[in-house]
């Protein structure tokens, strides 16, 4: 189903292969790993070498944002000479999407033949401890969307009608990211995030009450992502920007230029800490790749 009820006639496999090949058809780089940039946090994209840039509009089934600070374009191009598919801007469900288009460009990516995904995201920061601008490695999540990217007839070719969620956000590639971040002497915290529909945002009520329910950052987007991304058997890992102290927990009224100013004046940070990070993954993957070859056997030598 699109955002106005009409259901496609060609099958979502067949309309995220058909995307994946437009896209790999304009680049010969083959990226193993992606990231989706958040609102005002698309300056990675903006550094990669000799990329190319697809705009959404120009993809085949791929839906569209009109928030501001999403620039809406697939960035194809190295960083640190590793390939890298950037994803600028994102759709969100509050926009009228189902979670199922939301989770369409991750289902490409997959398609294309990324084996990891980065999802950032800007979040307001309930954890007492975040101050705006603080990075927030996501450890699990709470759904409060009250929707599901898998809802509908299930697709096996995707992946299992019933994924195990128990490890969302993978620990390994979690343990990269805490790894590099102390090394670049970049502070990275660890937290559940709590994903709601918006858009307006929380009231302190809720804030209270996703508090007790042990959620440290709140946001509007990445779920929808990652479960079709697990589904799929991507591997997942995700950083938030916080972008402001969630409603309530500071007196200051929530705005959404205040948040695009915060996620801009930690781009940076951020940027450094993907660079390193998508090369690690990139290195990992390859070892595994490698260590999967069978060895050869005494015939053969
Ligand atoms: N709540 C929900 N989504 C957000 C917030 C917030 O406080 N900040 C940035 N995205």
């Amino acid at each position: 189903m699109n955002a106005r009820g009409s259901r496609s006639a060609t099958d979502e496999f067949t309309r995220a292969t058909r995307a994946a090949k437009f896209i790999l058809s304009r680049t010969r780089l083959r990226p193993r790993v992606a990231v989706v940039l958040g609102s005002g946090l698309g300056v990675f994209a903006e550094r990669l070498s000799g990329s190319v840039r697809i705009p959404y509009a120009k993809i085949p089934s791929f839906p569209r944002s009109g928030v501001i600070g999403h620039a809406g374009r697939l960035a194809i191009g190295t960083s640190n000479r590793i390939p890298v598919a950037a994803l600028e801007g994102r759709v969100h469900v509050y926009e009228g999407y189902s979670a199922r288009e939301v989770a369409f460009p991750t289902r490409v990516l997959a398609r294309m033949g990324v084996e990891a995904v980065v999802l950032t995201n800007a979040a307001g920061g309930i954890h007492p401890d975040y101050e705006p601008g603080a990075l927030v490695a996501l450890s699990d999540h709470l759904n409060f969307q009250a929707t599901n990217p898998l809802m509908g007839p299930n697709d096996d070719r995707f992946g299992p009608r019933f994924p195990d969620m128990s490890e969302v956000y993978s620990k390994s590639l979690r343990a990269i990211a805490l790894e590099e971040a102390k090394r670049l002497g970049i502070a990275l915290h660890e937290g559940v995030y709590a994903a709601m529909h918006g858009p307006s945002y929380e009231t302190p009520a809720e804030i209270r009450a996703l508090r007790t329910l042990g959620a440290d950052v709140v946001g509007m987007s990445t779920v929808p992502e990652a479960i079709a991304a697990r589904q799929t058997g991507l591997r997942v890992l995700a950083i938030s920007c916080v972008t402001n102290l969630a409603a309530g927990i500071s007196s200051q009224p929530l705005v959404h230029e205040e948040v695009m100013r915060v996620g801009e004046a930690a781009k940076d940070k951020l940027s450094a800490l993907l660079a390193a990070v998508i090369e690690r993954i990139h290195r990992e993957l390859s070892r595994e790749r490698v260590n999967a070859i069978p060895a050869p056997t005494e015939e053969r030598k």
